[in-house]
């Protein structure tokens, strides 16, 4: 039987990449993808959300929760890499969607209806989970696992401390990381390692498929901004990372750690900080990947996207 996730994402080139993966894995039943703020505001990554599942019109459309901004969120955004729209410019269309119901209530409902079946990968900023949990606190014994893309052992990306989706929404990401949860983190030090180059784009499924049509719609977009922005020949795929961690577990080496996340540091805010003393007195509460097959991910992450035609 199909394993239940839902995609928790801010959409953002490398989540809809993850998007494409996750839709058309026979392995998988997206029964839900829930927009959150992150790369873009709240009402765009809805829009996007949306946008991709009608671009991409997969086997099962799956139930789509509408973001809100984070109570106590940071006012940054990922459009140097990802464009206004957060998906390189192609400023898609989207149909006006109807009884749209916020992304933590589609979490909570989707978690109810299935307990202890349900993997919720999160691809962006904490918020719709921390605020799953505070509106239906059963939900937190009642999830399945918990994938994050997130958090950095030896420098960040929005800061020199802080990984992105930690930053954006610090408070929540330390309540999630503080609950007890069977969580799984994909920090930066290894999604980093993983860099698809432009020649590769060629494997990818060609225009005569959706699949197809969007990637070539985002990721030239995203090549030309990696290397004006970052000067590099390639792009991180973060978030594809992360799904194949939860698909592939056999890639990565995870190490089992007592994890915490900064919420008030003049320059550590969203810092994941990890308690690796000789004697820790944190007690261990995440999974954290330390080392990965690199080739065995960008080949599953081509392969997974090639399955979609
Ligand atoms: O730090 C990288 C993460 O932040 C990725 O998930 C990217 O999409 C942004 O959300
Ligand atoms: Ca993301």
């Amino acid at each position: 039987m199909a394993r239940k996730v839902i995609l928790d994402v801010d959409p953002g080139i490398d989540d809809a990449v993850a998007m494409c993966m996750a839709m058309f894995d026979p392995r998988l039943e997206v029964v839900a993808v829930t927009a959150t703020a992150g790369n873009v505001s709240a009402d765009q990554a809805t829009r996007n959300v949306q946008a991709i599942v009608e671009q991409l019109d997969p086997p099962r459309w799956p139930r789509i929760g509408e973001a809100r901004e984070p109570d106590q969120g940071r006012p940054v955004n990922s459009r140097h890499l990802f464009g206004g729209d957060g998906l390189g410019n192609s400023f898609f269309q989207v149909a006006e969607l109807h009884n749209r119901h916020p992304s933590d209530k589609v979490i909570c409902d989707e978690i109810r209806a299935a307990p202890d079946e349900v993997t919720l990968i999160a691809l962006g900023p904490l918020t719709n989970i921390a605020s799953a949990f505070r509106r239906d606190p059963e939900v937190v014994s009642l999830v399945g696992q918990i994938h994050i893309m997130g958090g950095a052992l030896a420098c960040g990306d929005v800061t020199p401390a802080a990984e992105f989706n930690m930053y954006c929404d610090a408070e929540a990401a330390r309540n999630v990381l503080r609950s007890p949860t069977t969580k799984t983190l994909i920090p930066l030090d290894v999604t980093r390692q993983i860099v698809m180059t432009y020649d590769q784009l060629d494997e990818l499924p060609d225009e005569t498929t959706a699949v197809g049509r969007l990637l070539r719609s985002i990721l030239p977009h995203a090549f030309r901004s990696y290397r004006m922005n970052l000067g590099l020949e390639g792009i991180h795929l973060n978030d594809a990372v992360a799904l194949v961690a939860a698909l592939h577990p056999e890639l990565f080496q995870t190490e089992t750690m007592a994890g915490d996340v900064e919420t008030s540091g003049e320059l550590t805010t969203g810092a994941t900080i990890f308690d690796r003393r000789p004697a820790p007195e944190w007690r261990g509460n995440i999974d954290v990947a330390i080392d990965v097959d690199v080739a065995g991910v960008i080949d599953a992450i081509i392969r997974g996207l090639s399955k979609t035609s």
